[in-house]
């Protein structure tokens, strides 16, 4: 059986790609390698991928993708998407309403008229909730976003829902609280810090450094999606994926500090717009539905994550 996955050039698509193909699965694979980073990136992304005769990469843009680009799956991973909460401002909204809202609408239209397609995992994001009322955050706490790129995201789960809803779709919605590992993007806090302390360079923090975070380690990431692709619902559903890791900024950087051996040098910048304060997320829906729980603690993901910067 086919299935496909969009964004299969980006971190989490690549390694969820790795995974499927790993399993013995066919795997379409959906790109527009946009620069929103280093396209080289999302080219060794798939480099590995291409040595498998079951991968068949189509590089093409969403917001046009038609039936024939799909290849008849059984699910769809969409992972494709702009991401980044701090630069969602301003001209660069525009950005994210193609790829985040034109694009997700599109590939439900087309979804819907796949015969043998029997579910989507909808990649949304913890950003949704912009600063929650309540922790852990459960499913049912209402959404704010604080990001022009939260609302985009919510946006796209309010059209898996009506695409669900009126078209029989089954969508289930993965919202990712901060994902990190190797292949992290460059632009990502992990990534950045790591890179700065292997190359002797200040590490740059913004605001207090007090922002907590409820980190997600890639693999227990793929994990999710795998084990939503078999999930049982009709309609349209949401879950947190959420690491169980609630550390703050500095906290990290005491960790990388352990890790590396190194001190780091830190520079304290002027907050991110966007940045909500703290995310942490109930992972109680996604357990009890899905069967999934987290499994990376935080310093084994981000020893791994160093590993992997040093080696590049
Ligand atoms: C991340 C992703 O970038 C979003 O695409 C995703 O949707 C979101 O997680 C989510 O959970 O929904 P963010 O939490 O900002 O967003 O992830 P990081 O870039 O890893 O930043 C983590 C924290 O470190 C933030 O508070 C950020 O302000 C801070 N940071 C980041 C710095 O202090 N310095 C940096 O150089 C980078």
């Amino acid at each position: 059986m086919t299935v496909v996955v969009t964004g299969v050039a980006g971190f989490i698509g690549s390694t969820l790609a790795q995974r499927l193909l790993d399993r013995g699965e066919r795997v379409v694979g959906i790109d527009s390698f946009t620069d929103y980073y280093d396209v080289s990136i999302k080219r060794a992304n798939v480099a590995g991928l291409r040595a498998y005769p079951r991968f068949d990469l189509r590089e093409t843009r969403l917001e046009s993708v038609a039936e024939s680009d799909l290849g008849d799956p059984r699910v769809i991973f969409h992972l494709a998407g702009q991401p980044g909460v701090r630069r969602s401002w301003g001209r660069e909204f525009d950005a994210y309403t193609t790829s985040n809202i034109a694009a997700t609408q599109n590939l439900l239209e087309v979804a819907a008229r796949l015969p043998r397609l029997e579910r989507i995992v909808n990649s949304s994001s913890s950003s949704v909730y912009g600063d929650a009322e309540s922790f852990p955050t459960a499913e049912t706490a209402l959404p704010g976003p604080l990001s022009p790129y939260g609302v985009t995201k919510l946006a796209a789960e309010h059209l898996c829902g009506v695409y669900a809803a009126d078209h029989g779709l089954a969508v289930t919605s993965l919202r990712y609280f901060t994902v990190y590992g190797p292949r992290q993007r460059p632009d990502m806090a992990f990534t950045r810090f790591l890179t700065a302390v292997r190359d002797g360079r200040p590490i740059e923090v913004y605001g207090s450094g007090n922002q907590v975070r409820d980190f997600t380690f890639v693999d227990d990431v793929v994990d999710a999606n795998l084990a939503a692709s078999e999930a049982g619902h009709q309609g349209h559903r949401a879950f947190n994926v959420a690491g169980g890791s609630s550390a703050s900024v500095n906290d990290v950087l005491e960790e990388i500090a352990r890790i590396t051996g190194r001190v780091p040098d830190v520079r304290r910048l002027d907050p991110a717009r966007g940045d909500v304060l703290r995310t942490g997320g109930d992972t109680s829906r996604i357990r009890d539905e899905v069967g999934w729980v987290p499994r990376t603690p935080l310093t084994d993901g981000l020893e791994r994550q160093w590993a992997w910067v040093s080696a590049q």
